[in-house]
């Protein structure tokens, strides 16, 4: 391939093969380095089925400095590193609170220290609205306090931003961004490749096509006593291919500015919608009926947060173009087809 070289950390799993697609149609050459520790080597297939391009790729552990300078050494005119490989249970976190900081702090870690070494001055990371824990309002700016984190889970993304911004100011001429995600749902629309968890599901997502499709018997909705209008949780569920795109623009931001900073955005899609109005909408678009019951309340859950996304729409010309409905159409297409 010809175009601009762009390394991509865990670039099989489900936001990261969605952006190698992206960054493909917008005539990137992107360089997958992933262990396929949570992902399949089969997505980098499906990946060149969608877009007819097979991208390379490095079965590497990240965590391993000396395996990751291997390959990176390789790519010494690459304009920049977009990192999502991590951890991101957060259940799974509080057991396992060391696997979590060893992994997502070492990769992390392990990158810079690769960009470093061969002079990667661009880096795009995948953090989490996680880090605005119990916010004060329900909608939520660039500028809304960072609250303690209540999982392991969480301390890591924000360590990890407090990680780069340091970074940032002590290696020259570095730009990063830091995205906070919302909550991404959906799958391309082509149904060649989506979310693939490990195990039962922790995000409610995946546990309603999961039901839909007779995997669980049924979903627990964890609340219905918050203090919203209908009583459940309330969250801003972004379509993962507007995420993908986003990275894309993040990263031409960081070239075309040559950006020497650290910047963050909020990603999603600025609206709010409840557990209830999604299995509903979800029953709606796919005409099915889901089994589902009213449960309590899952511990560290907050009543509702949605995204100010006004600074990422201004500075990086970035809008959300697919509906909830087509998020929650993908993802049913999406989950009928796996296995198959
Ligand atoms: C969770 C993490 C967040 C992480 C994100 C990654 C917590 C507290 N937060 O966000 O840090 O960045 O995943 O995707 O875990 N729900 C049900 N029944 C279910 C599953 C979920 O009612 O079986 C509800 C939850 O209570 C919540 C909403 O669905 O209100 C979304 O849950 P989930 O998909 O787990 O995402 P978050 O908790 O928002």
């Amino acid at each position: 391939m010809h175009g601009k070289t762009v390394l991509v950390t865990g670039g099989a799993g489900y936001i990261g093969s969605h952006t190698v697609v992206e960054l493909i149609n917008a005539g990137y050459d992107p360089i997958i380095l992933d262990d396929f520790r949570n992902s399949q080597p089969w997505i980098i297939d499906r990946i060149g089925e969608i877009t007819k391009i097979t991208p390379t790729f490095h079965k590497v552990d990240c965590q391993d400095e000396i395996a990751v300078k291997e390959v990176v050494k390789n790519y010494p005119n690459a304009i920049g590193l977009i990192h999502f490989a991590a951890d991101k249970a957060v259940g799974e976190s509080v057991e396992k609170p060391i696997q979590y900081y060893q992994n997502n702090i070492g990769t992390l870690c392990t990158v810079l220290s690769a960009m470093k070494s061969f002079g990667i001055k661009h880096l795009v990371f995948s953090s989490s609205c996680t880090v605005y824990g119990d916010a004060d309002t329900a909608i939520v700016t660039e500028e809304s306090p960072v609250k303690e984190a209540t999982s392991p889970y969480g301390d890591t993304k924000i360590t990890s931003e407090k990680i780069i911004k340091y970074n940032s100011d002590a290696v020259e001429d570095f730009g990063s961004t830091l995205l906070r995600y919302f909550n991404p749902i959906g799958a391309h629309p082509s149904s060649l490749i989506g979310e693939l968890p490990q195990g039962v599901p922790n995000n409610l997502m995946p546990y309603i096509t999961q039901t839909a499709k007779g995997i669980r018997e049924k979903l627990t909705v964890f609340g219905s006593d918050y203090d919203t209008p209908d009583g459940t949780n309330i969250r801003d569920y972004i379509h993962v291919m507007d995420l993908a795109k986003a990275h894309v623009k993040a990263l031409q931001y960081l070239t075309n500015t040559e950006c020497k900073s650290c910047v963050t955005f909020n990603l999603g899609t600025g609206k709010g919608t409840s557990v209830l109005e999604i299995i509903k909408a979800f029953e709606n678009v796919n005409q099915l009926k889901l089994n589902y019951e009213i449960g309590p309340r899952r511990e560290g859950d907050v009543a509702q947060i949605y995204a100010n996304a006004e600074k990422a729409k201004e500075v990086l010309d970035w809008t959300c173009e697919y509906t909830l409905n087509d998020a929650l159409k993908h993802s049913w297409e999406w989950e009928k087809g796996i296995g198959e």
